[in-house]
């Protein structure tokens, strides 16, 4: 690590530092704390991902850190801050609760701000999460939120849980689920299935229960299964629901039992998935539903398995076994 790359790492931390102090010691940020408390995060929990708040003042943390006597060159780079027409720098992150975003060393590199609307300052065109720009300490493409800590019990079980947000991230790890990650709101990148790839066997996916999330699910799958060898499983999230608001509904033992024991293989996946949009009650859709699912079998490595869905297949739809045998078996000749 460079010198310039130490400067950076030390404003991170700064930021951060004050970020998180304004959120537990300080009445501007008592609203957000209280927002963050009912939403279930104990102040245990805030500490540890030592989370803050980035008041509603475009010259807040420039201010600090010009008191703090800080190398102001750096800061420009750093990605804090943004450029007004007229050079003056001001800060990028206001009025949002600030997760500080650590690379697989602990450090902090980046922050993604959630809008935190009030009374007073409910501006309708912000986005709801904002992250840091891409910097030479932040690497978007490689960053997964909480993977640092939860290295160990990943290794240790062999599997990781991924998630859509960092929310949900932080559900699960106060269940004590630690082995949760996510990406920074984007679909996975060959850079994280690398590093993933180097630590776990197993991965399950637990996106949100909507549509974009299953949808999501859909493309990840897809994914994975061109560029790793992890073992992948599905934990579907009932009634649209997010991994954090079926907490907030069901409870962390619930929870933890739908993680455990509600993962279902990636091809019980399809079949639900494959029907969403389909009417089932036509002839036509049903057949290209049992054509899209044999081309799924393709992926399904152990022939038990296999085996048991062609029987499923079969006797759902009144079709013979060694119809979609052959089928499968053609299929299978035609992708080679
Ligand atoms: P909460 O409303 O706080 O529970 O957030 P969430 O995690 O449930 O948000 P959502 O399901 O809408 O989005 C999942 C993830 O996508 C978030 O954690 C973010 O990483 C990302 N995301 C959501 N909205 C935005 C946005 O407006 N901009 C960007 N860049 N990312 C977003
Ligand atoms: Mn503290
Ligand atoms: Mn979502
Ligand atoms: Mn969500
Ligand atoms: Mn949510």
């Amino acid at each position: 690590v460079d010198s310039q790359q130490q400067q950076l790492i030390q404003l991170h931390e700064k930021a951060a530092e004050v970020y998180h102090h304004m959120l537990v010691n300080t009445a501007v940020g008592q609203e957000a704390l209280d927002y963050l408390h009912q939403r279930g995060l104990d102040d245990d929990l805030i500490e540890e991902f030592n989370i803050g708040f980035a008041p509603n003042q475009r010259d807040f943390l420039v201010r600090v850190f010009q008191n703090e006597s800080l190398d102001s060159k750096a800061f420009p780079e750093s990605g804090l801050f943004v450029e007004r027409e007229n050079e003056e720098l001001v800060d990028r992150f206001y009025q949002r609760i600030m997760f500080p975003i650590r690379n697989f060393q602990g450090k902090t590199v980046g922050f993604s701000g959630r809008f935190f609307a009030t009374e007073d300052v409910n501006e309708q065109d912000q986005p709801k999460y904002l992250n840091s720009p891409e910097t030479t300490l932040f690497n978007k493409r490689e960053i997964l939120f909480n993977f640092d800590k939860a290295r160990s019990s990943i290794r240790k079980d062999g599997t990781v849980y991924l998630f859509e947000g960092f929310m949900d991230v932080l559900a699960a790890y106060r269940s004590g689920m630690t082995n949760g990650i996510a990406s920074m709101g984007t679909s996975l990148t060959n850079e994280q299935i690398t590093s993933i790839s180097r630590i776990a066997q197993e991965l399950a996916l637990c996106y949100d229960g909507d549509q974009a999330g299953v949808d999501a699910t859909n493309r990840a799958i897809s994914h994975l299964q061109e560029t790793s060898r992890l073992d992948l499983s599905v934990v579907s999230v009932p009634e649209n629901l997010d991994p954090d608001e079926y907490v907030k509904k069901y409870g962390q033992e619930a929870f933890v039992k739908l993680l455990e024991h509600g993962k279902e293989t990636v091809f019980l996946f399809k079949m639900r998935y494959r029907r969403l949009n389909k009417n089932m009650a036509n002839e036509k859709e049903q057949l290209e539903y049992v054509q899209e699912l044999l081309h799924d079998l393709l992926d399904v490595d152990s022939l038990i398995e296999q085996d048991r869905y062609l029987t499923q297949l079969s006797t759902e739809f009144q079709i013979s076994r060694e119809s979609l045998q052959q089928q499968l078996r053609d299929l299978k000749r035609q992708n080679r």
